[in-house]
């Protein structure tokens, strides 16, 4: 076995150097079938998608997980952590489009039509474009990567996303030399989404990262989780995963990619900057003005007894984005 493992928990492979276990369930052909990208079959597929949500009962504790998740060119894209379970990484939600309880997505979400669906590319690129769900999943190799993904609000889950970098599509629209930031633009349908009336947010739920962050291999357009396409509360059709950043960055249900020069106004910074910056990269030394981000409560471990967890640097994801921040002040830019 040449898969290394180091102190933080996470193996740093070389995709040559895993070793692919297939033995999955039969549904994790439905994400291979959109990775071939043979149109009808993505289709037939994607109209399937509620039945076989119904099944879901994935789960793959313990050191295996990793070594069970095949490959991934990503340094970094995996931890030997125990899976969250399917069932809470899919009832313990936030996505305020469909209310404020963690329960609420998983019980509203279902009136958001995830097909026909179109993610718009603009701004400073030289080749902008519109692409159907369809185009979007042929455009790359999927693949799973098991990341952590921890909330501002102190817990965390551990989760097998399946997608592939954001970089393999940014590549395509060619930024022009003036683009520094990538705008995350999500739905906002009132019709479908019962919260809209509120006024907690202001809607649409806006995300937005510098373009180096958004081409680091690590952030993930996302299509599916635990071998499946993602459930409607987890942002179907297609969301964002920047694993070393506070969950609240990685945007669900994504319908516009917009390249610009100035940092882009996001939906939590308009809401409270003093609480949430536009950085918001996972630090333990950086308090939330209210709270502490030293621990963290790992969903699932919550008996009695449940220690809590410590917060890593980058949510663990040091040697891998670091560099990025040389130099900067992350305390004033947090
Ligand atoms: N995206 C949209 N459109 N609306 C939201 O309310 N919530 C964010 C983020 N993306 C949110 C969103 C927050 S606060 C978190 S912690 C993560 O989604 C939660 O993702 P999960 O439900 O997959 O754990």
């Amino acid at each position: 076995m040449l898969i290394k493992s180091s102190d933080d928990g996470f193996i740093h492979p070389f995709s040559s150097e895993i070793t692919a276990r297939a033995t999955y369930e039969g549904r994790r052909d439905m994400l291979r079938l959109m990775a071939c990208g043979a149109a009808g079959a993505v289709l037939a597929t994607w109209a399937a998608r509620d039945a076989l949500a119904q099944t879901a009962t994935y789960q793959r504790p313990g050191k295996l997980a990793a070594l069970a998740a095949g490959k991934s060119g990503v340094a970094g894209a995996m931890t030997m952590e125990k899976l969250t379970d399917y069932k809470d990484a899919s009832t313990y939600n936030n996505f305020y489009e469909f209310g404020t309880d963690k329960a609420d997505p998983a019980k509203n979400a279902h009136t958001l039509k995830t097909t026909p669906w179109t993610v718009e590319v603009e701004g400073l690129v030289r080749k902008p474009a519109k692409y159907t769900i369809e185009d979007l999943l042929k455009l790359s190799a999927q693949e799973e990567r098991i990341y952590r993904l921890r909330c501002v609000e102190g817990w965390s889950m551990v989760i097998p996303w399946v997608g592939y970098s954001l970089s393999e599509l940014i590549k395509r629209v060619e930024p022009l030399g003036n683009a520094k930031f990538v705008e995350f633009v999500t739905l906002a349908d009132p019709k479908t989404m019962p919260f809209l009336g509120s006024r907690v947010l202001e809607w649409p739920y806006v995300e937005g990262l510098r373009l180096d962050e958004a081409m680091n291999p690590l952030t993930l357009l996302t299509f599916g989780m635990y071998g499946e396409v993602l459930p409607n509360q987890s942002g179907a059709p297609v969301r964002l995963v920047v694993p070393w950043k506070y969950g609240f960055k990685s945007a669900k249900s994504l319908v516009k990619i917009r390249f610009t020069e100035k940092e882009p106004p996001t939906a939590w910074n308009k809401a409270a900057a003093q609480e949430y910056g536009f950085y918001s990269n996972v630090n333990p030394n950086v308090d939330h003005p209210r709270w502490s981000q030293a621990t963290e409560r790992r969903i699932g471990e919550d008996g009695l007894f449940a220690k809590k967890r410590k917060t890593l640097l980058f949510n663990g994801y040091e040697a891998q984005v670091g560099q990025l921040y040389a130099g900067m002040d992350l305390k004033k830019n947090f």
